[in-house]
């Protein structure tokens, strides 16, 4: 193996070096019998970041496992930079996982634990040490090459973990749940580095995650998942702002759902009869039969809380029952006529214009024609 270096951050060596796509094709799998992968289809581009969002055990390392091919599909294919992989072992696919529950060996220096995949692919001793000297630097640890592994904190050892595996120059790089183990600050410096880290490096990422703000704000997409299945993929503003289904809804933000019936619908106005008598009025949406089934899904930060009507499109009277303060944001529940309760997210408009609103106080709470999407899932 040659050392033919583009530039001195990016080496182009170990398993390839160019990012690949990855197509996931009607992938199904089952274990004893009980289906734990449905139909899985998904395509992810070259240099893409894709997070893969869902409760625990719905698939998501599975899936991993398969696209890696540590797992082997019962029905379905798997496609990496344009070649069907899906007979190939895992060491003949241009990937690389790093698992949920990583070890770094005890006895070896960070260096050396970095080194050893290098090694054991018997890549020569100087392309070694230069490749090191760059994973190092990619992950901010230069300078602690000679620590053991316990000389390290939480973070620092994560960082070990994937400069191990990017030394090798995956094409695709598979992150089961990488966070996971460590506190929220750290969390959130790591979840930053990691972004910066796939942009420098240009590799084909795809994050494992069951926390929504992770996917959110690391990923070029999300791909949603429910009991074995992809429900929705697409870019984190279009998840939550255009939700395909009520779980998706509810999985990725809060939300406040309106169960109920068309009870009158044109094209672009709909209005919902809600089951706990409240009538809802949307604009916008695609045009649904009078009577159909359906769900307004109203996000907390479109609701506006005031003592006196707005004059909003949707209104409703009740009463202030709790205040949860946040810091950058406080979080009201209402409870309004029908006996539900509404959650809203106050801004700085409302928590500044006059007196404070207080628990207890009778107060208006509205939104506007735009502000729910109708669901029918
Ligand atoms: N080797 C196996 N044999 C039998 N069942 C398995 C095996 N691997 C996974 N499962 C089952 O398949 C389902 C999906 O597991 P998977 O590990 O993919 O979930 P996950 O989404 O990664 O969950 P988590 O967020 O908890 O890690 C689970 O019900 C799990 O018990
Ligand atoms: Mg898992």
């Amino acid at each position: 193996m040659t050392l033919s270096t583009t530039d001195d951050r990016t080496p182009r060596v170990g398993q390839g070096g160019a990012a690949a796509g990855v197509a996931v094709n009607a992938v199904s799998k089952a274990f004893g019998g009980a289906p734990v992968l449905r139909e899985v289809s998904l395509t992810i581009e070259r240099g893409e970041f894709v997070a893969l969002l869902g409760g625990s055990g719905c698939g998501k390392t599975t899936l991993l496992r398969i696209i890696a091919g540590l797992e082997i599909a019962d029905v379905g294919t798997v496609v990496i930079g344009g070649a069907d992989v899906t007979g190939l072992p895992p060491y003949e696919r241009p990937v690389n996982m790093m698992f949920q529950s990583y070890a770094l060996f005890p006895h070896l220096t960070v260096a050396d634990n970095i080194e050893y995949g290098l090694r054991a692919a018997g890549v020569e001793r100087a392309e070694r040490t230069s490749l090191v000297v760059w994973a190092l630097r990619l992950v901010r640890l230069e300078g602690l090459g000679r620590r053991k592994p316990d000389q390290l904190s939480g973070g620092q050892r994560q960082r070990v973990a994937l400069a191990r595996c990017l030394v090798k120059r995956p094409s695709v790089l598979l992150l089961d749940e990488p966070m996971a183990a460590l506190d929220r600050g750290l969390r959130d410096e790591m979840q930053r580095e990691l972004v910066r880290i796939q942009r420098d490096v240009g590799t084909t990422f795809v994050l494992v995650t069951h926390d929504q703000d992770e996917a959110m704000s690391m990923a070029d997409r999300i791909a949603v998942m429910d009991a074995g299945r992809i429900v929705q993929c697409g870019p984190p503003r279009v998840i939550y702002d255009q939700p395909a289904s009520c779980f998706v809804a509810r999985f990725v933000g809060r939300v406040n759902l309106f169960a109920g019936r068309v009870a009158a619908g044109r094209p672009g106005a709909t209005e919902i009869a809600t089951d706990d008598g409240l009538t809802i009025r949307a604009r916008g949406q695609a045009a649904l039969g009078a009577g159909s089934s359906c769900t307004a899904a109203v996000r907390p930060e479109k609701l506006l809380v005031s003592r006196l009507p707005a004059g909003l499109a949707n209104e409703y009277h009740g009463k202030l029952e709790d205040l949860a303060y946040f810091g950058d944001v406080t979080r009201a529940s209402i409870r309004i006529a029908g006996g539900r309760v509404v959650e809203a997210t106050l801004g700085q408009l409302e928590r500044s214009s006059g007196a404070p609103l207080a628990v207890g106080e009778a107060v208006v709470v509205g939104f506007d024609e735009a502000a729910p999407v109708v669901l029918t899932a």
